[in-house]
């Protein structure tokens, strides 16, 4: 899961595909992010990420920051980045090429969205973040319901 600062929207779409992949019984499937940008690498998740998350049941407060490196586009077998922003970023990281096909933007999951970025609420008010939260629910929930079918 990848957005640009690894503190707003990448630590939410973590701590939710790993809370449903767990209640889920899917075992041994690996959940982690990272961000573009190195502004905030040791940093927990923003607070209002922590507590959209808490009031949802969900603890991600022990997450810390770190910046994605072309290493993980080897060893994950698939990058989901949160905008096209992200997601240009990312395939440049993937100097040899071969990678390119990990990498995938997480709306593409939902059928249903017209608009496949997720927004950026790090200069919005809570209400950014609840939307945030709805919104990688349910791509979480359909890359759940994938996981299954496999
Ligand atoms: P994120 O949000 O990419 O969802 O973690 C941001 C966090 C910090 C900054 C930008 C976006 N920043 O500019 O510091």
């Amino acid at each position: 899961m990848v957005c640009l600062g690894n503190i707003c929207r990448s630590p939410l779409a973590h701590g939710i595909l790993e809370y449903k992949i767990k209640l889920n019984k899917l075992d041994n499937i690996e959940v982690d992010s990272a961000g573009t940008g190195s502004w905030h690498i040791g940093n927990k998740p923003d607070q209002r990420s922590i507590e959209i998350a808490n009031k949802n049941g969900i603890s991600i407060q022990n997450q810390r920051a770190r910046q994605i490196t072309a290493v993980d586009l080897i060893e994950f077998d698939v990058i989901y980045a949160m905008d096209s922003s992200n997601y240009k970023d990312i395939k440049k990281l993937d100097s040899s090429e071969k990678n390119q096909h990990k990498i995938k933007l997480i709306l593409d999951e939902v059928n249903s969205v017209n608009n496949n970025n997720v927004p950026d609420p790090y200069y919005g008010g809570d209400n950014g973040f609840e939307h945030v939260f709805e919104l990688l629910d349910k791509a979480c929930n359909s890359i759940i319901k994938n996981l299954k079918d496999e």
